[in-house]
C-alpha cells in the first residue's frame, strides 16, 4: 500500500456509467476513487469482433436496440465494487485475479468482458497515480519491472481507407493502413513526423477521392478512414500511393483483410467473388509481388489453421521480395518503434530488409491460450493487443510477454466503437510495443490516442 501525506491507494468507491461509443452505441464508463483522486476507464467496443474473444454484456430488449449496458453497470456497482473497496489499488494482479474469479467464466460472460475491463483500466490509472507516475512508466514497471521499458514510441499504421464492417461501401478487406517511411532529406526518428506525414498523406488523397469520384467519396467509415464508392483492394492501394508519391513520401501498405467477416462454409465469399483457400493465397501474392505490403492482418479465418500455415510457409520461400536475402519470415523481422532523443535521422525500423508480418488478431483475441495454438502451427509472426479481447490489464501483458517470447511483433490497437480514453497510447509505449494502430489521424477518439503519444514524446526527450 502506498502512503504519502496521509494519503492511501486504497479504493475508496468504484461507480460505473453508461456513456456512448464513437458509434453512438452504449459503452461503460467505470470511475474509481482513491485517497490521491478520481480515476476513469472507459471500454471501447468492436464491429468485427473474434469468434474467440470474452464477450461484452449487452442489455438486449428495446432500449438503444439491445445495445445498452446497464446490466454491466448493476454488476460493477453492486457485485465487484463492493469486492474491491479497501484494496489497494497499486495491487494490479491481485485485483484482476479477483475480478476474474467472481466471473468464473472462461469468456467472461457472466459479469461481462465490458465491466471487468473498465474496472481493470481505472485500477491501472489509479495504481500509477498512486506512484505518481505517468500511466506509461507505471504500466512499464508491472509489465516488466522496468521504467520504461524501451526508450521508444511504437510506429503508427494510419488507417485510412476503411471498408469491410467499418464502411459502407463496397470494398471487402477492412483497412488499408499507412505506415509512413522516409521523407526526400531522410529518414524519420520521431512519432511527431510519422504522425504530420500521415495527416498531409490523409488530406492529399481527400482531394484525389473528390476529383475523381465527387465529393461523397471522401466520406468516412468508422475508424476515420475515407469509405470511396469502389470495390477491388487494389484500387484502394493505388489511390493511397497516389497521394503518397505526390507527396514524395515513401510508404508500406498493412492490410486488415479481417477474413473471418467473409468465410462461410469453407470458402472467402467476398463481393469481388467466391475465393478458396488457395484463390485467396494466390491472390494476397500478387498483391505482395505488386505493392510495397508490409503485413496482412486476418488474412484468414480464425478457424482456418491451415490457410494461415500455408501462407507463413510460402513466405518462407519467398521473403527475398522485401529486398531481404533471408529465406525465413521469422528472422531479420523489423524494428519498428522509434527512438526518442536519438539523432534527428534515425531510423530504427528497416524497411527495405524487413519481411511480410502475418498478423493475427481475430485468431490470436489477446488470449495466451490462442496465442500459444498459433505459435505450435507456425501460423503469424506478429499479433494485434486489444485489452478488451481478453478482459484484463494484467491478462493483456501477460498475452503481450508471450508474443514477445516467440519473437513475434506487437500492434496495440483501438477498437472501431472507441471513446476519447487514450489508455492504449500508454500501454503502447510502456510494453514496448512495435506498432500502434488507432485508426486515421483524424476525428477526436482516433487523435486522442496520437495526441498523447505526442506529449508521451516530448515527456521522453526531456528526460533524455
Ligand atoms: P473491430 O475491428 O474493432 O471492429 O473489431 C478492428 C480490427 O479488426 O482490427
Ligand atoms: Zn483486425
Amino acid at each position: 500500500m502506498i502512503t504519502y501525506k496521509n494519503k492511501t491507494s486504497k479504493i475508496k468507491r468504484i461507480k460505473a456509467r453508461e456513456i456512448l461509443d464513437s458509434r453512438g452505441n452504449p459503452t461503460i464508463e467505470v470511475e474509481l476513487e482513491t485517497d490521491f483522486g478520481i480515476f476513469r476507464g472507459s471500454v471501447p467496443s468492436g464491429a468485427s469482433k473474434g469468434k474467440y474473444e470474452a464477450r461484452e454484456l449487452r442489455d438486449g430488449g428495446k432500449r438503444y436496440n439491445g445495445m445498452g449496458v446497464l446490466k454491466a453497470v448493476k454488476n460493477v456497482n453492486e457485485i465487484i465494487g463492493p469486492k474491491l473497496i479497501g484494496k489497494d489499488s497499486t495491487n494490479q494482479k491481485e485485483i484482476d485475479e479477483i475480478l476474474i474469479n467472481l466471473d468464473g467464466t472462461e469468456d467472461k460472460s457472466k459479469l461481462g468482458a465490458n465491466a471487468i475491463c473498465g474496472v481493470s483500466m481505472s485500477v491501472c490509472q489509479a495504481g500509477a497515480s498512486s506512484q505518481n507516475l505517468p500511466l506509461y512508466k507505471y504500466i512499464a514497471r508491472i509489465y516488466s519491472g522496468q521504467t520504461p521499458v524501451k526508450n521508444t514510441i511504437p510506429r503508427a499504421c494510419f488507417n485510412i481507407i476503411n471498408g469491410g464492417a467499418h464502411a459502407g461501401n463496397d470494398l471487402d478487406f477492412q483497412e488499408f493502413m499507412i505506415v509512413p517511411h522516409t521523407r526526400p532529406q531522410g529518414g524519420y526518428s520521431s512519432f511527431s513526423d510519422n504522425l504530420r506525414v500521415a495527416s498531409e498523406i490523409y488530406h492529399q488523397l481527400k482531394e484525389i477521392l473528390e476529383k475523381k469520384f465527387g465529393q461523397l467519396a471522401a466520406n468516412l467509415g468508422d475508424e476515420g478512414g475515407f469509405a470511396p464508392p469502389i470495390r477491388f483492394p487494389q484500387e484502394a492501394i493505388e489511390l493511397i500511393l497516389e497521394a503518397a508519391k505526390k507527396l514524395d513520401y515513401e510508404i508500406k501498405i498493412i492490410l486488415d483483410v479481417a477474413a473471418s467477416q467473409f468465410f462461410k462454409n469453407g470458402k472467402y465469399r467476398m463481393k469481388i467473388g467466391v475465393f478458396s483457400r488457395e484463390g485467396l493465397l494466390n491472390y494476397y501474392s500478387d498483391l505482395i509481388q505488386k505493392y510495397p505490403i508490409m503485413g496482412l492482418e486476418d488474412p484468414f479465418s480464425e478457424d482456418d489453421w491451415p490457410a494461415w500455415q500455408k501462407l507463413t510457409s510460402n513466405f518462407e520461400d519467398r521473403a527475398s521480395i522485401h529486398g531481404s536475402e533471408s529465406k525465413n519470415i521469422r528472422s531479420s523481422l523489423p524494428f519498428a518503434a522509434t527512438r526518442v532523443g536519438e539523432e534527428e535521422d534515425e531510423v530504427l525500423f528497416d524497411f527495405q530488409t524487413s519481411n511480410l508480418l502475418i498478423i493475427g488478431d481475430d485468431l490470436t483475441v489477446t488470449n495466451p491460450r490462442r496465442i500459444k495454438m498459433a505459435k505450435e502451427k507456425e501460423d503469424c509472426n506478429a499479433m494485434i493487443l486489444k485489452i478488451n479481447q481478453i478482459g484484463t490489464i494484467t491478462e493483456a501483458l501477460e498475452a503481450a510477454k508471450l508474443a514477445k517470447s516467440f519473437g513475434w511483433k506487437i500492434i496495440v490497437s483501438h477498437r472501431s466503437g472507441e471513446t476519447n480514453d487514450d489508455f492504449i497510447s500508454d500501454l503502447a509505449v510502456g510494453i514496448g510495443a512495435d506498432f500502434i494502430k488507432a485508426g486515421a489521424p483524424a476525428r477526436g477518439e482516433r487523435v486522442a490516442k496520437y495526441n498523447r503519444l505526442l506529449k508521451i514524446e516530448e515527456e521522453l526527450r526531456w528526460a533524455s
